[in-house]
C-alpha cells in the first residue's frame, strides 16, 4: 500500500453555530485518485474548504505528509502543496488566460518547477490558442480548463478539485475526464469531489462517500459501485 500523502482526521466544522461536519475522515495515498462523493448539501465542499484552510475545523486534524496543517491559512497550505480549484473558479476576469496562469506560478514544496507554462498548454491543448484572451470571455468549460492550468502552475503535491464537471456540456464534462486521467497518469494525486458516481468511473482509485456530513463508506470504486444499497441510500443513482 503507498502511503498517505493527505490525512483528515474526525473533523467537525462549523459555519456559524451551525454545525456540517461531524467526525468526518478521508486519506489519500500517493498517486491516486479519490472520489469524493455525495449528494447535494452531503458536506464535500465543506470538507475540501476545510482541507484549504478556507475553514477552520473546531476538532479533529488534517495532516499533510504528517504534518499538521489543522488551521493554518489558505496561502500557507497553499505554499505547502495543496492546490484547491473551488466550484466558483475564482480566475481574474480582467487579466488574459497567459496572466491568469503566470501569477499562479510557484515552486513545488522540494523547490522543484515540475509545470511550466509549455507543459500547462500541453496538457490543456483548448487553452493554447485562447492565451491572449481575456479569462472573463471564457465559456465555463474554458473557464474550468484554466483553473485546473492556474492549480497545476503551483506544483501541487495534492490537487482538490470540487465538481469539475458541474454546468458544463458533455463535450467539455469529457474533455475534464481526459484531463484528470492524463494528471493521474503523470502521477499527480487527485481529490475529486462529484454527485455523479458515474463520472468518477474509470478515473478513480478509491471512493469516500459522504452523507450529511460524515464519511459512510470507503473503499475502492468499483466496490462502490457494485454496492447497489450504498449507492441508493447515499448517491442520486
Ligand atoms: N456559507 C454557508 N453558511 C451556512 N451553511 C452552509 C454554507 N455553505 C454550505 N452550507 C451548508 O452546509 C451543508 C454542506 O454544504 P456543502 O456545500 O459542503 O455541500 P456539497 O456536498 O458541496 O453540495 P453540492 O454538491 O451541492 O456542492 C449544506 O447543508 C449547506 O446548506
Ligand atoms: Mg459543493
Amino acid at each position: 500500500m503507498s502511503a498517505e500523502v493527505l490525512q483528515v482526521e474526525g473533523i467537525d466544522v462549523y459555519y456559524g453555530t451551525s454545525q456540517v461536519l461531524f467526525n468526518m475522515s478521508l486519506a489519500v495515498r500517493q498517486g491516486e485518485t479519490l472520489a469524493l462523493l455525495g449528494r447535494n448539501g452531503a458536506g464535500k465542499s465543506t470538507t475540501m474548504k476545510a482541507i484549504a484552510g478556507v475553514l477552520t475545523p473546531r476538532r479533529g486534524q488534517v495532516k499533510l505528509r504528517g504534518k499538521d496543517i489543522t488551521s493554518k491559512p489558505p496561502h500557507v497550505i497553499s505554499r505547502a502543496g495543496i492546490s484547491f480549484v473551488p466550484e466558483d473558479r475564482q480566475i481574474f476576469p480582467d487579466l488574459s488566460v497567459e496572466d491568469n496562469l503566470l501569477i499562479a506560478i510557484k515552486p513545488n514544496t522540494g523547490g522543484k518547477k515540475d509545470w511550466s507554462l509549455e507543459r500547462v498548454y500541453d496538457m490543456l491543448p483548448l487553452l493554447a490558442p485562447l492565451k491572449a484572451r481575456l479569462g472573463g470571455q471564457l465559456s465555463g468549460g474554458e473557464q474550468q480548463m484554466l483553473t485546473v492550468g492556474r492549480a497545476l502552475m503551483g506544483n501541487p503535491d495534492v490537487l482538490l478539485l470540487d465538481e469539475p464537471s458541474e454546468g458544463l456540456a458533455p463535450i467539455m464534462v469529457q474533455k475534464i475526464g481526459d484531463l484528470i486521467e492524463t494528471l493521474r497518469g503523470v502521477g499527480t494525486t487527485i481529490v475529486l469531489a462529484e454527485q455523479n458516481l458515474h463520472f468518477c468511473l474509470g478515473l478513480a482509485d478509491r471512493a469516500v462517500v459522504i452523507d450529511k456530513g460524515a464519511d459512510v463508506f470507503v473503499g475502492t470504486i468499483d466496490e462502490l459501485n457494485a454496492d447497489a444499497e450504498i449507492k441508493q441510500r447515499y448517491l442520486s443513482v
